[in-house]
């Protein structure tokens, strides 16, 4: 479907009109006609369209004209709430496809003869709220298929029938709000054949209704007078052979009915008025005979009236009624055979009256009665001590009266009662095991707001009882099962009725509720039950709903509801709980919607939701919860609606797991400005709504740890793995790195071959030779080509000297004195005392002139104590190891060793 303005179309313009436009001169006379035929600016008409037509809005646009460059296949035009004054008989010459044409509140005063002839396809016409005080008569008469037509607010002081069109296609005539005062019958006459849906004529100023006013109406659903002036109604004005299936004439002002004069009628001209409604009106009283004639009216409403006085005679006539509505009405009483003319009556309704006493003979001898609706009277009694005895009653609201108890007998005749209602009466009553006895069929059962209710075995007869509600009153059960046959309950209503945790569950271990196995809904609401025993429910296999607000629960026993398996509301708001058992609700599993808020716990169990998979509404506001346990299994099948308002959060790192949970997952928070942060919160973020708390603006390493946890670990072990597969790589780097970055720069003392005897001084004992001889001398030949004067070991010692003397000559003539530890050589004493010479030289030197080479890794316990003193004062050492890059680290690091001796200050304690 396309839209589009009427700019954009082609315009098409009367052939007559665009002529005279052309040749400059005006066939037509006033200024505004010409204007109105052609529009050279685009209007912002709305345009639609379809296979069918256009469909044209052109609504508030302030025309004052009928535009003219529609397209002409405009089915619909809508010219409503603009300024156009008149209607021209060429205003729609061109739109002849036109089926609705709406021209709601515009300033219409004239509308030309012939403005509507082209419209042979109107169906639909409203010219609702304009200013049309009359139509010219013939307006409609070639809209052979007009069937609706508005003419509501307007100044119409009489029904247009003259404009009417000649068919009978008309089936709707709103006529509502003009000002019409009279009416004849003969306004009607153009609507004889047609078969109306509805004629109003509400709101108008109609103060008489001529004899047989109505008699063209053939046929007609709805026809409205209301909110007229007419005062008095005479039966003559309904005469006639109209059929009428629906006449209103409430707010007419009626205070009087006139019956008819019965030798003046014409049997033959009796009117079928299906429903008469004179409500509201200010009719006092009715007397004898007053509807007579209308026998076949089914329905007569007499609400919102002030009838005091009825006779047995008032309805006498109505032989065909079938329902009477005297509700809101001053009756203070009935006599007997009020309703002896009406064998026909199944319903009647005397609601909100001051009827104080009501004998049965009142609604003797009506064999189809079935409907009684007396609530809101004075009723304290039945006067008779017999029963009603009307079997085909099936409803009875005796409600809002003054009952203080229901004799025993009252019922008993009202065999096939369905709904029963004696709520909000006064009663103080142990109810007799007779009282309800024959209510055999009865399905609800309202006896709610008395003062007090003995209930023994009263519902055992009742099998089919579907609802009951015994609420707002307090209940003494005297049976231990009162609800043993009641196995078609569905619904079962007790709030407030004052009972404690022991009425539901007794000593002896039997639940009240055994018996009802239908049951869906129990409402337990506002009772005492501070400490509900684990069996209580038990018989309640198919409870769907369980409403246990405000009922100063303190304790859940933790199997309470294992047996309601489908269960799927449960209301627990307003109680004093203050733990909630972990597995409370592990057979849930059809749980969708859970109340626990105003209540007094602090905690909600981490697996408390693990079997109610599809909850979606959740309430805990209103209690203590500072903080939601990381990873508490929240429902997540469907959207969640939470409402955790009014709880004292605290806005710590503790409440980050929930905070980010409610913000990845499908959770609706609701009243998320009363979620707030208590003042246990971060100093920011005391008062403000949780959502906008950012934990990772204060909790960042823990939220780095958290979702980067498993990353930074397999990180982690890709570095350790790597850093110790090449961790002599990586030395060797570091190493290097170092050398780049500090050179030689410290005070030290370099190496000249000239200035000492030996260049080397390696110091081993004999089990170590083979590496020497393996490793340390093919490198140094390789590597160290210059490394010629080298004391090896004991070998290369002076002869001529004594040992020890030898070991210090070497030792002082050396540029630098090796070691090679082992795990053999610290073992032996001689070895030692090498090394002793060798630090004692260090000392005396103040320069690092001493290596040790580890050849193996040695623990640290295991070290003799000059060696860890050595190493503790940072001196050089190095590890032999078998790994190729260590090796290259090591040669480095002996070749930087051996380019200088650093000096250093602080001696070794030897
Ligand atoms: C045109 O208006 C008629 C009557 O209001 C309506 O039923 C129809 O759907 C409309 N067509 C388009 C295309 O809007
Ligand atoms: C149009 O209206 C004028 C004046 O109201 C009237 O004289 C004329 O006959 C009308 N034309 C038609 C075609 O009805
Ligand atoms: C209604 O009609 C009466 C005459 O029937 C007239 O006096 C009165 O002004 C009209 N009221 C309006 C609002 O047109
Ligand atoms: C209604 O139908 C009757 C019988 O066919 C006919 O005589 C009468 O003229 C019709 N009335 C109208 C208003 O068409
Ligand atoms: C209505 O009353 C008239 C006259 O008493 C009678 O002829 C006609 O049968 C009655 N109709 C019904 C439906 O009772
Ligand atoms: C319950 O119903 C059974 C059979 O439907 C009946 O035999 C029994 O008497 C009833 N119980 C009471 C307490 O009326
Ligand atoms: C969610 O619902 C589907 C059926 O609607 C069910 O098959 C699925 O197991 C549910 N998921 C969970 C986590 O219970
Ligand atoms: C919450 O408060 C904010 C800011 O005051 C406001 O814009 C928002 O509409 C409020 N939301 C509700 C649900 O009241």
């Amino acid at each position: 479907m396309l839209v589009s303005t009427v700019s954009r179309m082609p315009v098409f313009l009367w052939s007559v009109g665009a002529l005279s436009l052309l040749s400059g001169s005006l066939p037509f006379v006033d200024v505004p006609r010409q204007l109105g035929f052609v529009s050279p600016r685009p209007h912002g008409c709305c345009l639609k369209f379809s296979d069918l037509g256009t469909n044209a809005t052109c609504t508030s646009l302030d025309l004052r004209y009928v535009p003219q460059d529609l397209p002409m296949n405009t089915i619909m035009l809508d010219l409503s709430y603009n300024k156009i004054t008149t209607l021209y008989n060429e205003s729609f010459v061109y739109l002849i496809d036109i089926i609705s044409l709406w021209v709601i509140e515009n300033r219409l005063q004239r509308l030309e003869e012939g403005v509507f002839q082209p419209l042979i396809h109107l169906k639909e016409l409203s010219l609702q709220r304009n200013r049309l005080l009359s139509l010219p008569s013939g307006l409609l008469s070639s809209n052979r298929r007009l069937s609706k037509l508005y003419l509501a607010g307007n100044q119409l002081s009489f029904i247009p029938s003259s404009s009417l069109p000649l068919s009978n296609s008309i089936t709707l005539l709103d006529l509502d709000s003009n000002n019409i005062s009279t009416i004849s019958p003969h306004d009607f006459s153009p609507l004889e054949n047609c078969s109306l849906t509805r004629l109003s004529l509400m709101l108008n100023a109609l103060h008489d209704l001529p004899s047989r006013v109505f008699s063209y109406l053939k046929k007609i659903d709805t026809l409205s007078l209301k909110v007229n002036v007419l005062s008095e109604l005479h039966i003559s004005s309904l005469l006639g052979n109209t059929n009428i299936q629906r006449l209103s004439l409430g707010g007419c002002k009626i205070n009087g009915i006139v019956p008819l004069n019965h030798s003046s009628v014409t049997l033959d001209g009796l009117p079928t008025i299906i429903h008469l409604s004179l409500a509201p009106n200010k009719i006092s009283s009715i007397a004898d005979f007053t509807f007579w004639g209308l026998n076949r009216t089914n329905v007569l409403d007499l609400r919102f009236n002030r009838i005091s006085v009825i006779s047995n005679r008032s309805f006498c006539g109505l032989d065909q009624m079938m329902e009477l509505d005297l509700s809101l009405n001053r009756l203070a009483s009935l006599t007997s055979g009020t309703f002896s003319c009406n064998k026909m009556l199944q319903r009647i309704k005397l609601a909100f009256n001051n009827i104080a006493s009501f004998s049965t003979d009142i609604l003797s001898g009506l064999p189809s009665l079935s409907y009684l609706d007396l609530t809101h009277n004075k009723l304290g009694d039945v006067v008779s001590n017999d029963s009603m005895i009307i079997p085909s009653l099936e409803y009875l609201d005796l409600s809002y009266n003054e009952f203080k108890l229901i004799n025993k007998f009252f019922l008993r005749g009202l065999t096939n009662l369905k709904l029963l209602n004696v709520s909000q009466n006064e009663i103080r009553d142990q109810y007799s095991d007779y009282t309800f006895t024959k209510l055999e069929y009865l399905t609800e059962l309202y006896l709610t707001n008395e003062d007090f209710q003995g209930i023994n075995t009263v519902f055992s007869s009742m099998v089919r009882l579907s609802k009951l509600d015994l609420s707002f009153s307090k209940l003494h059960f005297s049976p231990k099962s009162p609800f043993q046959n009641t196995t078609s309950l569905v619904t079962l209503v007790m709030r407030e009725n004052q009972l404690k945790s022991t009425h539901l569950f007794s000593m002896s271990n039997k639940s009240i509720f055994i018996g009802l196995k239908s049951l869906n809904k129990l409402d337990l609401r506002g009772n005492y039950l501070s400490f509900l025993q684990a069996g209580t429910f038990s018989p309640l296999v198919k409870l769907r709903i369980l409403c246990l607000s405000e009922c100063s629960i303190k304790v859940l026993s933790p199997r309470i509801f294992s047996s309601l398996a489908f269960l799927s509301s449960l209301y627990l708001d307003q109680n004093e709980i203050t733990m909630i058992p972990e597995d409370l609700l592990q057979r849930q599993h059809r749980l969708t919607v859970l109340d626990i808020s105003n209540n007094e716990f602090d905690l909600i169990p981490r697996t408390l939701f693990n079997g109610t998979p599809f909850l979606h509404s959740l309430y805990i506001d209103g209690n203590k919860i500072s903080k939601i346990e990381p990873k508490t299994m929240f429902p997540s099948n469907s959207t969640l609606s939470l409402d955790a308002s009014r709880n004292p959060f605290s806005c710590t790192c503790d409440l980050s797991w929930f905070v980010q949970w409610v913000r990845s997952s499908n959770v609706d928070i609701i009243h998320p400005n009363d979620t707030l942060c208590s003042p246990s919160s971060f100093e920011e973020e005391v008062h403000s709504p949780i959502m906008t708390f950012h934990p990772e603006q204060y909790c960042g390493i823990n939220v780095l740890a958290a979702t980067c946890a498993p990353f930074a670990v397999v990180l982690l072990a890709v570095i350790c793995f790597m850093a110790y597969r090449n961790k002599w790589w990586l030395n060797y780097k570091i190493f290097l790195l170092k050398l780049a970055i500090c050179g030689y720069e410290e005070i030290s003392h370099d190496f000249d071959s000239q200035e000492y005897e030996y260049q080397l001084n390696i110091m081993y004992i004999e089990d170590d030779e083979g590496w020497v001889n393996e490793v340390m001398k093919p490198v140094l030949q390789e590597r160290f080509p210059h490394l010629q004067k080298v004391v090896w070991g004991d070998n290369n010692l002076i002869i001529s000297m004594f040992y020890i003397n030898a070991l210090h000559y070497a030792t002082d003539n050396s540029f630098k004195t090796v070691l090679l530890i082992s795990y053999n050589s610290i073992d032996d004493a001689w070895f030692l005392t090498k090394l002793r010479i060798a630090l004692e030289h260090l000392n005396d030197t103040r320069l690092d002139k001493v290596i040790l080479i580890f050849l193996e890794d040695i623990e640290d316990d295991d070290l003799p104590y000059l060696v860890r003193l050595f190493l503790s004062r940072n001196k050089p050492y190095m590890l032999w190891t078998k790994n190729k890059d260590g090796q290259e680290l090591f040669w480095a690091q002996f070749e930087k060793s051996m380019s200088k001796n650093k000096a250093f200050n602080n001696v070794i304690p030897v």
